[in-house]
């Protein structure tokens, strides 16, 4: 047998046994699991991570360079950056602002960022982990978004850029915000780990932005295991990102290439002698926050299943909000206007009046196995990671801090089922009545 045949064979015998894994899955009210989130792995996800692994395809590369390449495309942007994670990415575009090669656009220590007090840490730590200043702004209840007009009454004299994210799958006013950032000459990032898919004015988010990112942790639209993307149509911006992603390298060949630009021993750079090899050139202090070609593998089978997942999002979503309508003391989520949001999840708050407390409906609904999460951080200026830290605050964060008492979310993820879903409305609608 040759070696293509015998690997035939395994990735064979690799689908029959995904499909003994899957046998029985019963749901069973009470008892099975309802996730907020997770990854939806199936035969191709699966048969795509045993053949990356067969092949030894360890670090990045082809499946690396093919899945950027077809994520640009859908996401509709000229280039795509695979990171080991969304935080990563982050951190990448951010620190991209800081290039040298952005000459007096470059963000410099104590320039300030934009961002709001309620959500992620890691939208905000690549501000302070460049020596930059966040300035918080609070957020709406309902979309759990801030405003264009929020963001504007924040802008000040040393402000250069905004890192917001589409929360929860739900787009912040991007057309708004990408002009307010181009009439004061600010950068904006979205920060789009939750939404991808989701559309503002018909338009994909993700693409009003100078730079914008992805995670592929489980719980978002597609995974990797871990791993994230950023993603430009600004081929300068995107030279930085893949510089800094690398090491901070000048060279822009593969790691298995050379040569590409057929001049590798003709350089002078900085102090260097004449002709140093360009591979070992640096022109920014980088990291190395690449991905492997197993995760990139994985994103391939993933991204086929992009609109289908999304769709489902929409749907489960949609059923819990038609099956919550009328319960009293709930705020019920909504699409910020001109959206269509393929959701992360689905937020509920709960009146501050309300006869029964958060924790007591989150503690009956795990108690039924329907897992609940937090609007992330909450108010993160309270956390003890930012107390003391350089921050201006615009503003009261009077929602944010309302949020960090009285919000929570239930998942939307494509494997809930719609026995799931109206388990669990029926389980809210039980605990209000009884607690009402
Ligand atoms: C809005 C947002 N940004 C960034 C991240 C970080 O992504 P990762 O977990 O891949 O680092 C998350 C993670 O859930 C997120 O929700």
């Amino acid at each position: 047998m040759d070696t293509r045949d015998a690997k035939a064979l395994l990735l064979d015998d690799v689908r029959t046994y995904h499909r003994q894994t899957q046998a029985d899955q019963r749901f069973v009210p009470g008892e099975t699991e309802i996730w907020p989130s997770g990854a939806v792995l199936d035969e191709d996800d699966r048969v795509a991570l045993v053949e990356a692994a067969l092949d030894l395809r360890i670090a990045a590369g082809r499946s690396a360079r093919k899945f950027e390449s077809a994520f640009a495309r859908t996401l509709k942007r000229r280039k795509a950056h695979l990171t080991n994670s969304g935080s990563s990415a982050n951190l990448l575009a951010l620190s991209a602002l800081t290039s040298h090669l952005l000459e007096d656009r470059r963000l410099r220590p104590g320039d300030e960022v934009i961002t709001v007090a309620a959500g992620f840490p890691t939208t905000v730590n690549p501000i302070l982990q460049n020596g930059l200043v966040p300035v918080f702004v609070d957020v709406e209840l309902g979309t759990y978004n801030t405003t264009a007009d929020r963001v504007a009454q924040a802008i000040g004299p040393r402000t250069k850029a905004i890192i917001i994210a589409h929360a929860l799958g739900n787009p912040f006013d991007v057309a708004e915000m990408a002009q307010l950032a181009e009439e004061h000459d600010l950068f904006l990032i979205e920060d789009n780990c939750d939404a991808v898919g989701s559309t503002y004015d018909g338009r994909l988010t993700g693409t009003f932005g100078d730079l914008a990112t992805v995670s592929f942790y489980p719980a978002h639209h597609l995974t990797m295991g871990e791993g994230g993307c950023v993603l430009t149509s600004n081929l300068a911006l995107a030279r930085i990102v893949e510089s800094m992603r690398d090491w901070g390298r000048d060279c822009w060949c593969e790691p298995g290439e050379n040569d590409k630009c057929l001049k590798r021993f003709t350089y002078q750079m900085g102090d260097l002698p004449a002709g140093y090899d360009h591979k070992y050139i640096f022109s920014h202090v980088g990291y190395n926050l690449k991905a492997t070609d197993l995760q990139a593998a994985l994103g391939l089978t993933q991204l086929a299943k992009l609109e289908e997942f999304g769709a489902a999002r929409r749907r489960n979503w949609r059923r819990l909000r038609d099956g919550l309508d009328d319960v009293p003391h709930l705020l019920l989520p909504e699409a910020t206007p001109r959206s269509d949001p393929s959701w992360f999840g689905f937020v509920l708050t709960i009146d501050p009046d309300a006869p029964f407390r958060r924790a007591e409906l989150v503690d009956f609904l795990e108690g039924r196995k329907i897992g609940t999460r937090r609007l992330f951080a909450g108010n993160l200026t309270r956390h003890p990671a930012y107390i003391g830290q350089p921050q201006r605050v615009v503003g009261e964060l009077t929602n944010s801090d309302l949020i960090t008492e009285h919000t929570f979310w239930i998942g939307v993820y494509p494997a809930l089922t719609d026995e799931m879903l109206d388990y669990v409305i029926a389980s809210i609608r039980e605990f209000v009545k009884t607690h009402s």
